[in-house]
């Protein structure tokens, strides 16, 4: 590591225009341009974000060509279901030590978006189907790699929910869709860890490129969210540099091989654009170098402690969704252990395009079983099938070999060319090759546990509950194989939580009808209900709740206590171990908000808790305001809905363990009444109610109306209901009604 991180910015008066110009975009495939004479530093950029993938020969973005080995970590989709800041904060402090071992300067990552669709071929590299915990987790991430020295990009900012039509797309969002899921999490990033570079993606938002979006890049993340550091683009998403420099891009990745520069100074030159607008862009990229390069000697990084913590974040984030009791296995049961699946010896770990790093070390779940049962129990493995299809032979193979066991252990999952960056999967069954194999094994054991391996979520209700027990290891790193028998013999406890609902069926799923869009416009007509938010309200069975996992030990929950300050909500919660092991529960709090259209429950925090067999400890979290509030399409901003609010202690979103009660102030501003405002909107406003009385009461005149024909009237704008109803009447003198609209606003 170098202390090297903050050399005095090179001056900008000191450049000249080309220079300039040559600065906001890429001078190769991951450099920024250097002017070593103007003590301007190249910075490295590379890929991201579950290892370094610093290709030292032929450069790609789709993770074609070779990449010097680096620590392969699990996936944002593993990591997400630890729900441990502490776990994330350490993998990206450790990714920062590694890329400063390499020499890069920023790592592009963590990939944030939302998980609109389990379809997404890129959900792997994504944490959840909910910005709080996409955001909690991200900036944990952030810190721990910017505290070495190496910046991070978040990305792809933003709402680029699908690869379907990816570079061309327009994702048609409301703007409090937006604020309240699609931005939320980055919002939080950029507040709270001010990232050095936040990269705008591929796709067009509500008909703007995002690359050319003014809206998104000025006015809501530097103006409203004040960032300060680099927006650089998404490898190959500028089409116009100069409407993109306008619109707040600071630096185009990669190389146009001097295209874009001479199209820059051309625009200066020529008065198409201000030369203080790219001033201000070459500033934050000077800025940019001058934190982030480093001159000192490439530091040396331990292999070792990098597999070592591949290894845990894959123990923490592993999540057991089912187990009849047959988990955790004995190592010294005696009989045979059958480990069977391609994927037990070819593991799959990481996902496809330009994530896609070349790992240190990897560990198989066969070897990982061998050693832990040398000496103790034999293990014997059979393939079962291949990642192309079904093998009759293979299959016949493996139903002998588990016949012949005690303990089946059955690897399932997708293969690499069934998930990847760049295409969305079209159903979310695993390959029917596996499903038939394990139809089979079921029927010659009872002690058949299932390890999955997968990027995105695939369907389980199908076949589930046939199997003893059912282990999630996502896409967990190098070291997912000797985590996955770690846990299945009890050397460790499960602890992960799921960070996105597993439906029933890809029909259940939110966005269904409105996906992948067509002509180039996808809509998203679920609005705010993603994820757990519509299967809630929509009371849909899920196959697995989000934020379900389970223990080899059992937790109690405590009365849960709210308190309200400035601050925001204080809660607090005993948890109790009641069983035999060691273990860690995700306590996790929702929030039943009062209102219209809003979410059944939200989550509003969560704390992550280690306790021994028979412990107990009060968990606690504080709630910034901010996090119970809503954007008001009516306020155009952020508000607090004032009443009465239920929270909930709870072991996954549908497993609520334990409630209160409380009342809060709100701060939306009272709604302004006048002529278009409905009859029915003037009677449940005390104010409005009072005021019509008062004229009726004065004018000697009122409209026959009872009770029954509210719902017809009601919904009438009390202007025309009037005039309908009481034309030429005193009621209706313009002066009159302009005068009670007056005074019932104040
Ligand atoms: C991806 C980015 C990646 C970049 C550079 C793009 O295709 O969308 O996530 O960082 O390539 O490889």
């Amino acid at each position: 590591m170098t202390d090297d991180h903050s050399r005095t910015p090179a001056q900008l008066s000191d450049l000249t225009l080309a220079e300039k110009a040559a600065l906001v975009s890429g001078a190769s495939f991951w450099q920024t341009a250097a002017i070593p004479d103007k003590g301007v530093p190249a910075a490295v950029l590379s890929d991201g974000p579950h290892g370094v993938r610093y290709q030292d020969e032929a450069s790609d973005h789709l993770g074609f060509n070779h990449s010097i080995p680096a620590t392969a970590y699990p996936t944002a989709a593993a990591t997400a279901c630890s729900w441990d800041r502490g776990l994330l904060r350490a993998i990206g402090t450790q990714l920062g030590h590694e890329a400063r071992a390499i020499g890069v300067d920023v790592l592009l990552g963590p990939g944030m978006n939302i998980k609109r669709s389990p379809l997404c071929g890129r959900n792997f590299e994504y944490f959840s189907e909910d910005p709080l915990l996409t955001g909690e987790l991200a900036v944990a991430w952030v810190d721990g790699i910017q505290r070495t020295g190496v910046g991070a990009s978040v990305k792809h900012f933003a709402v680029n929910n699908q690869e379907t039509d990816r570079m061309r797309i327009s994702a048609e969002v409301d703007e409090r869709t937006l604020r309240e899921i699609y931005l939320r999490a980055f919002e939080r990033v950029v507040t709270r860890s001010q990232p050095a570079t936040v990269m705008a993606s591929y796709n067009v938002l509500n008909g703007v490129k995002v690359a050319e979006n003014e809206w998104l890049l000025d006015t809501v993340l530097r103006g409203e969210w004040g960032y300060e550091g680099v927006v650089v683009s998404d490898w190959g998403a500028v089409s116009d540099p100069v409407a993109s420099l306008r619109a707040g891009l600071d630096l185009e990745m990669p190389t146009t091989a001097g295209a874009s520069a001479a199209a820059i100074v051309r625009a200066v030159e020529s008065g198409e654009i201000d030369e203080g607008v790219l001033d201000r862009s070459v500033e934050r990229v000077l800025r940019m170098g001058a934190t982030h390069t480093s001159t000192a000697d490439k530091p040396a990084f331990d292999a070792d402690a990098g597999h070592q913590l591949a290894f845990t974040a894959a123990v923490e984030s592993a999540v057991l969704l089912s187990n009849d009791g047959t988990l955790p296995l004995s190592p010294d049961a005696g009989g045979t252990v059958a480990v069977i699946g391609e994927f037990a010896r070819s593991p799959r770990y990481q996902g496809a395009g330009s994530s896609h790093v070349v790992p240190h070390r990897l560990d198989t779940a066969l070897d990982a079983a061998r050693d832990r049962l040398a000496g103790r129990r034999e293990v014997t493995f059979a393939p079962g099938f291949t990642f192309e299809g079904a093998d009759q032979a293979l299959a016949d193979e493996a139903v002998e070999v588990a016949r012949a066991a005690g303990d089946v252990i059955l690897f399932l999952g997708l293969p690499d060319a069934d998930e990847s960056e760049g295409f969305d999967r079209e159903h979310l069954s695993l390959p029917e090759a596996q499903l038939e194999l394990f139809h089979r094994l079921a029927e010659v054991t009872d002690r058949l546990v299932v390890v999955l391996s997968h990027g995105a979520v695939v369907e389980v209700a199908t076949w589930e509950d046939r199997a003893a027990a059912t282990l999630d290891m996502w896409l967990g790193g190098q070291a997912s194989g000797s985590a996955a028998v770690a846990l299945l013999f009890g050397d460790a406890n499960p602890s992960g939580k799921l960070a996105e609902t597993v439906p029933l069926r890809l029909e259940d799923t939110p966005a269904y009808l409105n996906w992948p869009g067509s002509d180039h416009v996808v809509h998203y007509g679920e609005r705010i209900y993603v994820g757990y938010r519509s299967y809630d309200r929509t009371r849909r069975d899920v196959a697995h709740a989000f934020g379900h996992g389970l223990s080899y030990t059992t937790f109690e929950y405590g009365e849960l206590e709210a308190r309200a300050d400035d601050d925001g909500l204080h809660l607090a919660v005993s948890v109790t171990n009641t069983g035999a092991r060691d273990g860690a529960e995700v306590v996790q709090f929702y929030a039943e908000a009062p209102g219209d259209d809003r979410p059944t429950r939200e989550l509003i925090g969560f704390e992550k808790v280690r306790l021994r067999a028979g412990a107990r400890e009060i968990v606690r979290a504080t709630v910034p305001w901010g996090d119970v509030s809503f954007f008001s399409t009516r306020e155009h901003r952020w508000v607090r809905a004032g009443g009465r609010y239920r929270i909930w202690a709870a072991a996954s979103s549908r497993d609520l363990r334990s409630s209160t009660e409380i009342d809060i102030e709100g701060t939306e501003a009272p709604v302004i009444l006048d002529l278009e405002s409905s009859f029915g909107e003037w009677l449940a406003d005390p104010r409005g109610s009072q005021a019509l009385q008062e004229l009726f009461a004065e004018t000697g005149q009122a409209p026959s109306v009872d009770e029954s024909m509210m719902p017809l009237i009601g919904p009438i704008p009390l202007g025309k209901m009037l005039g309908m109803m009481m034309a030429g009447s005193a009621v209706v003198d313009p002066a009159r009604l302009e005068e009670l609209v007056a005074r019932v606003n104040g």
